[in-house]
């Protein structure tokens, strides 16, 4: 039942506060992050030396806002892989790895496959998912679900902001197990987790429609590239496939150092660019580093569209338009920055007519390999 919505993926869209919110709901004990799925499990968690995680998808890209998290608070080296790459390339992996598989349906057979896998060669698995007592989470040692609801529409939106939540709360619950989460950062991820939802909620209150109307402009647009830097980066990947998925338009992420080593040469008149702009309060470096990026792509003739946090003055000179979020910490801004990126999709897909909830080739979950 779309319950009023025009279609799944705009109700699932608005429903992004609240797949936080759920998310974190019953995980937070004082000023510390307790998985109460995770309990006896403090064992396994002092004794890994490596998190390998595994995705494909949309799903692949919160795994990679996830890692910096893990580094950051767990201080455990992370990487992450395609599912699908994984299973076929002999891993080296050991009962001292942590497998963290990520998947909305549960049962998506690449995921699934590369979880077997790993579990025989001997590594410890958890599953973060969306769908009770699917395939993946009772192939794997443990699960932590993430409380999104039932994701109807192709294009997986409140899934993704629910999965990075709870790598977020993954992260602090095995840093504070392993002592390399000091008290005070750990209590201020949880403020910033706790305020997160109002602050999606003021980006669909007062972002949506101009971000709608940009769309609507935009319709006939042949590419667009996409713009990150840091936890920046896996969101401009987001933002491009969202964009492939649903509104047939070719569609690029880069990582914004990485324009120029090539992507740059893509730039002439009139193309436009999502920039995801860091704050400056999290390092005026890389915040000045985009910021240079956007100076360069504009007098190539780009179209700068700057995803920024609100009083960002910087980027107002150098950027066609500017779409405020509010303010976070920088670990945070994935969080927001990915809403309208979500929107704009969205808005871009209904323009042409199309429709959003099931693309043409896609299936919600992909059971084969
Ligand atoms: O159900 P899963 O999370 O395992 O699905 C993974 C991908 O197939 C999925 O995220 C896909 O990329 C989405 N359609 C993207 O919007």
């Amino acid at each position: 039942d779309k319950g009023g919505w025009s279609s799944f993926m705009a109700k699932e869209v608005s429903e992004e506060p609240e797949a936080v919110a759920k998310t974190v709901l019953g995980r937070i004990s004082g000023d510390d992050i307790v998985i109460p799925e995770l309990e006896g499990m403090d064992e396994l968690f002092s004794g890994i030396d490596r998190v390998i995680v595994l995705a494909c998808g949309t799903a692949y890209y919160a795994g990679l806002v996830g890692k910096y998290a893990i580094e950051k608070w767990a201080r455990i080296p992370v990487d992450v892989e395609l599912a699908h790459e994984f299973r076929y390339r002999d891993p080296i992996v050991d009962a001292k790895t942590l497998v963290v598989s990520i998947s909305q349906s549960g049962e998506t057979m690449d995921t699934l496959m590369a979880v077997k896998e790993a579990s025989r060669l001997g590594a410890r698995t958890l599953s973060i998912c969306n769908t009770q007592g699917s395939t993946i989470p009772r192939e794997s040692d443990a699960v932590v679900y993430t409380h999104a609801g039932p994701e109807v529409a192709v294009a997986s939106t409140k899934a993704f902001v629910a999965q990075i939540t709870a790598l977020y709360l993954l992260a602090l619950h095995v840093g504070r197990i392993r002592g390399s989460l000091a008290p005070e950062v750990g209590a201020e991820a949880v403020e910033q987790l706790e305020s997160l939802p109002e602050k999606i909620q003021w980006i669909l209150d007062n972002e949506q429609e101009r971000t709608e109307q940009l769309a609507r402009w935009m319709a006939d647009t042949r590419s667009v590239l996409f713009l990150g830097r840091h936890v920046g980066y896996p969101i401009a990947l987001e933002g491009a496939l969202k964009l492939k998925e649903i509104s047939y338009i070719h569609a690029e992420g880069f990582a914004a150092g990485e324009l120029k080593h090539g992507p740059i040469a893509l730039i002439e008149p009139g193309q436009p660019v999502f920039v995801v702009v860091p704050s400056p309060r999290g390092s005026a470096t890389m915040h000045a580093k985009v910021v240079s990026n956007i100076e360069e792509i504009r007098a190539r003739g780009a179209r700068v569209i700057a995803i920024a946090e609100q009083g960002d003055s910087a980027v107002l000179p150098h950027a066609d338009e500017v779409l405020r979020i509010p303010l976070a910490a920088p670990l945070f801004e994935p969080l927001l920055a990915v809403v309208p990126l979500h929107i704009y999709a969205m808005g871009l897909a209904t323009a042409k007519g199309l429709d959003v909830d099931q693309p043409r080739n896609l299936a919600k979950s992909v059971t084969v390999e």
